[in-house]
């Protein structure tokens, strides 16, 4: 039999916050009959956010075509019915099918378009690689370019821990750089220097920057100057840049906008920095996480090297083909005129009202509580919430103070957030990182809820 002595080391050291400690005890008080408030993870249906009709209409058809068989009464919309054959009469053979390494071509053509029309610069569709998710885009990547555990890559503190999980996974060097939290969580360029210096001086050798933006778990939205700096940095130290941007969509705060990093990199007129884009349907105003679909777009990188990515992606054959329909379906929205567009534009602007609403009650519903302060989330899902304890609450044993703080919150209230500790934070600082998913009510509540918590927590 084999035991937990059988385990790759590299396996037993990857940690997941998101889903670690706290989330194990908030299922265990599920079961034993606690009503938990799950602000753990991005994970919109599971909030009763529902899918999108014209998606999942489709979706329905191109796994069952025989229903077009049928008189669907108006049980779909027109569109819907004729994109569903359109795509067929593309790929007869359907979902059950394989479909090339890379992903079926007219989905990454259309990615290439999307692309091409969110930020006007030219986009090659065989540059582009159709994933599960952005998470295996960000995996294929690092797979490719990790060669020995001197190899680093930089990673924004905190971060999204998907990223640090898969550098122990692969055995490489996680670069830590501080976001700076006094500056809406903005890249610092002393700290980019300070961080990459400090790799270099312990022997690591930085191959590539990674880059949350919209920001998980800050909420921030980076601004164009930042983003230049970012690249120019890249280029001064020879990095290639992953650019994580499966939060484009979320954005809330009227001075923000989304800048993905291909756009500003072609304003600049750089062409030798390397840029792997994720994007994915998990999040935006889709919420479509269970169908791990995503893309990967590449720039600046030889044939060779690109080859060798499509070659790593071919050993696991392909993406699952629901999913790769499903980024389709992101990338060619209804457009007016069509049958489905009035309820496809109703349906998104509701969702990311309701999130922008629910961004602006959190944030500054939390900075009222004394001890609790917070960078109103610009954009994401996720706040993350600094803490002020006493002393006392300090000295936890066996358990960072963050976790111990999280861990009383659920057992209190029900409510499961993350522990910053999780996601890395500034030494002498605690977080906890919150999404703002849950209804307004619930969010309304859980404030209440956290400040007489965070009151009882922090008093003698
Ligand atoms: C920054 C970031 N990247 C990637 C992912 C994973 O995306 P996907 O579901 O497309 O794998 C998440 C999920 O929360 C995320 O927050």
């Amino acid at each position: 039999m084999l035991t937990i002595e059988s385990i790759s080391p590299k396996l037993l050291k990857a940690e997941y916050a998101v889903r670690g400690r706290i989330t194990i005890r908030a299922q265990e008080l599920e079961r034993q009959g606690r009503k938990i408030t799950y602000c753990n993870i991005g994970n919109p249906h599971t909030f009763n956010q529902k899918p999108l009709s014209y998606v999942r209409e489709v979706l329905s058809l191109l796994e069952f075509p025989q229903l077009l068989e049928k008189d669907l009464g108006d049980l779909f919309h027109s569109d819907s019915i004729s994109r569903a054959k359109h795509i067929l009469k593309q790929m007869p053979e359907g979902l059950g099918a394989y479909s090339e390494s890379s992903g079926v071509s007219f989905v990454r053509e259309a990615v290439a378009k999307f692309i091409n029309n969110r930020d006007g610069i030219s986009s090659n569709p065989d540059r582009i690689i159709l994933t599960d998710g952005a998470s295996k885009a960000a995996q294929t990547v690092l797979t490719a370019i990790i060669k020995n555990d001197k190899d680093g890559i930089m990673l924004p503190i905190p971060q999204y821990p998907m990223y640090s999980a898969t550098m122990t996974l692969l055995g490489g060097h996680s670069i830590g750089y501080y976001l700076d939290e006094e500056n809406h969580w903005q890249l610092n360029e002393h700290a980019l220097h300070t961080s990459y210096a400090n790799a270099v001086k312990q022997g690591i050798n930085p191959l590539a920057i990674t880059v949350i933006n919209p920001g998980n778990p800050t909420g921030a939205v980076l601004s164009y100057e930042n983003i230049k700096m970012i690249i120019y940095f890249a280029r001064k130290h020879n990095l290639a840049i992953l650019a994580d941007e499966v939060y484009q969509e979320n954005i809330y705060s009227k001075s923000s906008s989304f800048h993905s990093f291909a756009k500003v990199m072609d304003d600049m007129k750089i062409k030798d920095v390397s840029l792997f884009s994720f994007h994915s349907m998990s999040k935006g105003f889709y919420g479509e996480c269970g169908h791990r679909s995503g893309y990967l777009e590449v720039r600046n990188v030889s044939d060779e090297m690109f080859a060798q990515l499509v070659k790593l992606q071919s050993i696991n054959l392909c993406a699952n083909l629901v999913g790769q329909m499903a980024t389709y379906l992101m990338v060619t929205p209804p457009h007016p005129g069509d049958a489905s567009y009035e309820l496809y534009i109703h349906e998104r602007t509701s969702i990311l009202n309701d999130l922008k609403e629910k961004s602006l009650i959190i944030g500054e519903a939390l900075n009222k509580i004394d001890g609790i302060k917070v960078n109103i989330p610009e954009g994401a899902m996720y706040a993350f919430v600094n803490i002020t304890l006493p002393e006392y609450r300090l000295n936890t044993a066996d358990i960072a103070p963050d976790e111990a703080y999280c861990l009383a919150l659920l057992e209190k209230t029900g409510i499961c957030v993350v522990p910053g500790s999780g996601f890395g934070q500034h030494p002498g600082t605690l977080h906890f990182r919150t999404t703002f998913l849950p209804p307004k009510e619930a969010i309304l509540e859980l404030v209440q809820q956290l400040e007489n918590f965070h009151r009882e927590y922090t008093s003698n």
